[in-house]
């Protein structure tokens, strides 16, 4: 007994330094090796044989693209609405569970003069649609859970496909993307629309120029009040299938808004790519409160157990020591915000909450505005030159949705490489998982999967063809 007891007066102290002494090594000697070894919880599966990547993917010129709509609920309407303006298109199938979405959209088409497209409503019927021979673009705008499904099942029909965010909400799905895509040699683009704001093309185009010297940190985010949509019974999302997706995750469950134009100003699987990210939550406060406030404090929604913290952040690094931050809160009374900031060697562009624009040698405080809009004006990127105008008059969030539309048609029809590919579309949604698994272990490190499989590397800036 003695002898036990002096053993553990010399050990447990000298225990307690070691840990003191780790917790304390001097921030140049630590490496992420050994302190932050990033956990890969989601191995890159081997490339099948003979299966090749699909960076600037080409296939054949489309003269006119034949597009099918799956989802024409509030999303997918507004769709079938931009795309009666653009040229070299025709809508041929339109697919939703409710007649009453899929006739609006019918009348969206008569309205502007072109003939209805065939219908289908069955809840399977998107695979009908897929198969149908005179498709050439799959367009889907349906609830999250069927984005993949879909996408992998018209890739397998030989059509080329265009889903709503996120393309996808599992790694596991992530990689039914990529491995289709690869397989069948069809485009897989998510419909990122924001990359192609007005400002934030503005700011791709100053970085392309070097005007903020080398990009060291960027920020993004999802905020946005959406809690009188997600509570809403009556005229809310479809089956009310936001709530559930937030009752049920606790995670970075809408990453690529804010996310998108970041990745592609930093070249993320063109020269750089990502390596890890930690994730933290608050708890969950906000969809309680309001349920409180607008059903009842007994009432079920007021009772349920919701999984989602409002906030969440999480933090990226990349190979070539950049970092990003991206935020999600959709149920905190708040300003929307994308917060979209990019802080370079040479100056400070931000969007939200406040536009502002800061250039050395004069970047301690934000320039004046009407010196900010002539600068807006001089690096006015190319495609808001060609489309900003119509874009603007035809809209959808200010203009960016349709210009959208217009560079995924023009790159069809002229055989060229989608301005967004399927890698992208798995890197921005793996987000969703990967946070969720930091966050579920207080917020690890977690390594972030190389979608590309070693191809990240061929090209080395994201273009614009
Ligand atoms: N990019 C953006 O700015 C933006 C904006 C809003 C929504 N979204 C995304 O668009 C998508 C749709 O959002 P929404 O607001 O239109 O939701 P919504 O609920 O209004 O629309 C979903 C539609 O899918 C239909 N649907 C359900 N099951 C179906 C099935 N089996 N076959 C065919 N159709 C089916 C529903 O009837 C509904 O019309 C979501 O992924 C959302 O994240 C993107």
């Amino acid at each position: 007994m003695k002898m036990k007891f002096k053993l553990s007066c010399i050990v447990l102290p000298v225990f307690t330094v070691m840990i003191a002494l780790g917790s304390c090594v001097p921030a140049e000697k630590q490496s992420e090796e050994t302190l932050f070894t990033a956990r890969e919880l989601f191995p890159e599966p081997p490339r099948t044989a003979g299966q090749t990547d699909v960076i600037e993917l080409r296939c054949n010129p489309i003269d006119t693209v034949r597009v099918a709509f799956i989802g024409v609920g509030s999303r997918g309407k507004g769709a079938v609405r931009r795309y009666t303006f653009l040229e070299g298109v025709k809508i041929v199938a339109l697919c939703d569970v409710v007649q009453e979405n899929l006739d609006k959209a019918q009348d969206i088409l008569l309205e502007n003069g072109l003939p209805a497209a065939e219908g289908y409503s069955g809840p399977e019927d998107w695979k009908k649609v897929c198969e149908r021979e005179d498709v050439d673009l799959v367009y889907v705008c349906t609830h999250w859970d069927l984005h993949t499904p879909i996408a992998v099942y018209a890739m397998e029909q030989g059509k080329h496909v265009a889903t709503e965010v996120p393309a996808a909400i599992s790694i596991e799905e992530c990689w039914q993307l990529v491995n289709t895509a690869e397989r069948t040699r069809r485009h897989c683009m998510q419909l990122e629309n924001c990359n192609y704001d007005f400002f934030e093309l503005a700011t791709l185009n100053m970085v392309r120029q070097g005007l903020l010297g080398e990009i060291v940190h960027a920020e993004g985010a999802y905020i946005h009040d959406l809690r009188e949509h997600i509570f809403n019974e009556k005229d809310g999302y479809w089956n009310m299938w936001r709530l559930k997706h937030n009752e049920k995750r606790n995670a970075n469950l809408y990453p690529t808004h804010g996310f998108g134009p970041i990745c592609h100003i930093l070249n993320i699987h063109r020269g750089d790519k990502m390596e890890y990210l930690v994730s933290v939550a608050s708890n969950q406060f906000g969809m309680t409160e309001f349920a409180k406030q607008r059903f009842g404090k007994d009432s079920d929604y007021a009772e349920r157990d919701y999984a989602r913290g409002d906030m969440n952040t999480t933090l990226i690094k990349t190979t070539k020591g950049k970092s990003i931050m991206i935020q999600h809160d959709v149920t905190s009374p708040r300003p929307y915000s994308r917060i979209h900031l990019l802080s370079g060697t040479k100056g400070f562009v931000q969007k939200w909450p406040v536009r502002g624009i800061a250039l050395e040698p004069d970047a301690h405080s934000f320039m004046d505005n009407a010196q900010m809009e002539k600068l807006l004006a001089e690096y006015e990127h190319p495609i808001t030159k060609e489309v900003g105008e119509l874009a603007r008059k035809v809209g959808g969030h200010g203009g960016m949705d349709f210009t959208m539309d217009y560079r995924l048609i023009h790159c069809l029809r002229n055989g060229l490489p989608l301005d967004q590919d399927v890698y992208d579309a798995a890197e921005w949604s793996s987000i969703i998982e990967l946070s969720e698994q930091s966050i579920a272990n207080q917020g690890m490190p977690v390594k972030i999967p190389d979608f590309t499989r070693g191809a990240w590397k061929k090209v080395d800036v994201v273009t614009y063809h």
